[in-house]
């Protein structure tokens, strides 16, 4: 593929390209020197598979906050998946691609009244509550809510923790809010949990699943008629990874405490769908080379290089959400290895991407590509000291792009 246009916004690609030969093309176009991130629509395609194949029972609800690309959350809706909401703005991004409000859960215990209120205006009725003041706020301002209590449940090991935060405890605090719920007149519809994001303890589903079961019985003991179990997220989906550990836990659980139809099982992954789907290119800008103390004054100990993108764009993984991310030179290196360091463009020395690594000799000009950014990567980015958000490009193999009927539809959206 010869890029000529660097404004395309999908690319289809002939059995010949892969997303690694596209980024090539567009680094080496000589028209860009920005970074810039391929997004392979297909790798979404497959991971909703592999969801389905997994874990049969449980439907997906897209955790908007993760990556909020708008083609993202057209292909997720165009194969039928809900969406995780935290805020009025995830919410109307959501509607505006023709998504039914009904897909939708407003999966933040702590909300704006101004949000609850334009939940209520649009139709999003599910959401999500873990503390006796947001039961007091729907009453006034949701009646109609579907009110799902959250509890804590937290894995023993996970990337980020949010059980600090939000969830209520499911013995002592979760049976008080189910008896308020009632005394309010209130409609509670459910029970969710969030293991942590990240998670490396598959058990963890089990118990926060018996949890949850204990709680059905007792809604239903106070004349609630429970009918969602919201899974929430964790699932990790970065290449290499996979689910196969924490959806036999979870299908053993369900069998066993959830074993009806009158259930509907959701879930509300995040990274699992996007982690593997974007791959950032950035370029070296800048370099510096440390040479040797007095004893050899001319060899280089040490290179620093300073790349487009860093801490405060698409690297504010690695201090917001606890990430590990690989360089990989897009030319290969040949020679000896040199003690490397990477930095990204901003004048603070906080802004370093990878600290101590083993690099071939690069020049300015090179290219340095990361795999498995599309999880809290980009919506959290921004353009500090004036250094910009890279751009996202498309591509889709076209086999994918053609197949099914519903991502043609789409095809006309993007094109
Ligand atoms: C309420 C809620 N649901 C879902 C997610 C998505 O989690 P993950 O990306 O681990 O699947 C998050 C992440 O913070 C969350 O806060």
């Amino acid at each position: 593929m010869k890029v000529t246009n660097l404004d395309e916004r999908i690319h289809v690609l002939d059995g010949a390209s892969n997303v690694m030969s596209v980024i090539k093309d567009i680094a080496l176009s000589g028209l860009q020197e920005e970074a810039f991130y391929v997004l392979d629509i297909g790798d979404i395609v497959q991971k909703h598979q592999i969801w389905k194949e997994k874990l049969p029972r449980v439907n997906p609800y897209y955790a908007v906050k993760c990556n909020d690309n708008l083609v993202v959350i057209e292909v997720l809706a165009a194969l039928g998946i809900g969406f995780d909401c935290a805020s009025k703005t995830e919410i109307n991004k959501v509607l505006s691609v023709g998504v039914d409000p009904s897909r939708i859960i407003f999966a933040n215990p702590a909300k704006p009244a101004s949000h609850i209120r334009h939940a209520a205006a649009v139709g999003v009725d599910v959401m999500t509550v873990d503390n006796e003041s947001e039961l007091h706020k729907i009453k006034k301002l949701h009646l109609d809510a579907k009110i799902v209590i959250r509890i804590r449940c937290d894995a023993e090991v996970a990337q980020c923790q949010l059980g600090m935060k939000f969830g209520c405890d499911p013995i002592y605090e979760a049976p008080n809010l189910l008896r308020l719920s009632r005394m309010l007149g209130l409609n509670v519809v459910g029970i969710s949990f969030h293991v942590g994001s990240g998670c490396q303890d598959p058990p963890v589903f089990y118990r926060a699943i018996r949890h949850a079961k204990s709680l059905f019985d007792l809604a239903t003991d106070l004349g609630f008629k429970p009918y969602l179990l919201d899974l929430g997220g964790g699932y990790p989906g970065n290449k290499g990874t996979n689910i196969d550990k924490i959806a036999d836990v979870i299908n053993k659980a369900l069998d066993e405490y959830f074993n009806t139809d009158a259930v509907h099982v959701i879930a509300e992954p995040g990274r699992f769908y996007v982690a593997s789907a974007f791959t950032l290119a950035t370029n070296i800008h800048s370099k510096r080379s440390v040479r040797g103390e007095e004893s050899s004054p001319t060899t280089i100990t040490h290179n620093m290089y300073y790349i487009n993108d860093g801490v405060y764009g698409s690297f504010n993984c690695l201090l917001y959400d606890h990430q590990h991310v690989t360089p990989i030179p897009l030319k290969k290196g040949y020679g000896k290895m040199i003690p490397s360091s990477i930095w990204g463009p901003t004048c603070d020395g906080l802004d370093q991407v990878a600290e101590n690594i083993l690099l071939h000799e690069m020049d300015l000009g090179d290219w340095i590509i990361f795999e498995n950014m599309g999880a809290y990567t980009l919506p959290v980015a921004s353009p500090f000291n004036g250094f910009p958000v890279p751009k996202v490009h498309i591509v889709a193999e076209e086999s994918i792009w053609d197949k099914s009927a519903e991502l043609l539809k789409l095809k006309k959206l993007i094109n």
